[in-house]
């Protein structure tokens, strides 16, 4: 039986020493890659924003952390630069036991008024790049018997928000794909879930916040009557990525203040 404050409560997550892959270092997974490092894992960081990496990198040495974290430069946009984003990481903390994929874009217009370049843009970034990543980090993780993955989908990805339509296409494909892979790969030892914020104030959605009473217009569609930070997505991510949360798999959590139940 485990009792609490017994010895297992140490590293109770069990993420010392993990090499972890996280891809996306801005507002959720700058958080989540300084939450893992913080609790000892060696993490591997993706972003094409230098500046992001590096501010990511100190945040993670100012918290203190036994983990490390890692930056690799790179514009993921494509299956090859996919797979030699997973060499590299390899590479530089070994072969990861955790996988974050916290990239994406929103274009925030009506159907009518899209073109054709936001369609395949955000199908690219937003979905593509967690296929391909997902496919070549799940060939390591199958075959060593072990692994963690986490997407990060959206509320979008369930509710039909307008001016959403390519953005919303791609979280619940994510949320498909998401529970396909946990299928395949769930003998195997690994598991693959998705978190789905709410709003949550970062870089993606400054802009929109700030406009025309945004942010208290959609703070009071929350049931919590707030936005989320964050620090909360992060917290949930790192549960998930855990050994604690060893038999989840296929899950969308929703980190949302309870919005999708409106
Ligand atoms: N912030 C929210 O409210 C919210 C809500 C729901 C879901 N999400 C999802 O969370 C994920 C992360 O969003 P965020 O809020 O942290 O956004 P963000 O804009 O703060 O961070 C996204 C990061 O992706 C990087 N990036 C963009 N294109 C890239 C490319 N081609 N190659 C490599 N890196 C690239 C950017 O440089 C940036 O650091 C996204 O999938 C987003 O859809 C965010």
């Amino acid at each position: 039986m485990r009792i609490a404050g017994g010895g297992h409560m140490r590293d109770w997550l069990a993420l010392h020493d993990r090499p972890a892959l996280v891809v996306g270092a801005g507002g959720l997974g700058g958080a989540s890659a300084v939450s893992l490092a913080a609790q000892g894992a060696r993490v591997a960081l993706v972003d094409v924003d230098e500046r992001r990496l590096e501010a990511v990198v100190r945040a993670a040495k100012e918290a203190g952390g036994e983990g490390t974290v890692e930056p690799i430069a790179c514009d993921i946009r494509s299956a090859e630069r996919c797979r030699a984003v997973v060499d590299e990481a390899v590479r530089l903390v070994g072969t990861p036991q955790v996988f974050l994929h916290a990239v994406g874009r929103n274009v925030r217009r009506p159907v009518l008024d899209l073109g054709d370049a936001d369609w395949a843009d955000l199908l690219e970034l937003n979905l593509s790049t967690a296929y391909w990543l997902g496919q070549q980090v799940g060939r390591l993780m199958v075959a060593a018997g072990y692994g963690r993955m986490v997407f990060v989908s959206s509320v979008s990805g369930l509710l039909a928000h307008a001016d959403h339509a390519p953005y919303a296409a791609t979280k619940g494909g994510l949320n498909q794909l998401v529970r396909v892979m946990a299928r395949e790969w769930a003998a195997s030892g690994v598991t693959v879930n998705a978190v789905a914020p709410g709003y949550i104030e970062t870089d993606l959605t400054k802009d929109h916040l700030d406009r025309n009473g945004n942010r208290e217009t959609l703070a009071g569609l929350v049931p919590a009557r707030r936005l989320g930070v964050p620090e909360e997505v992060a917290d949930a991510v790192t549960f998930l990525a855990s050994d604690r949360a060893g038999f989840i798999t296929g899950q969308v959590l929703y980190v949302d203040g309870g919005r999708v139940l409106v």
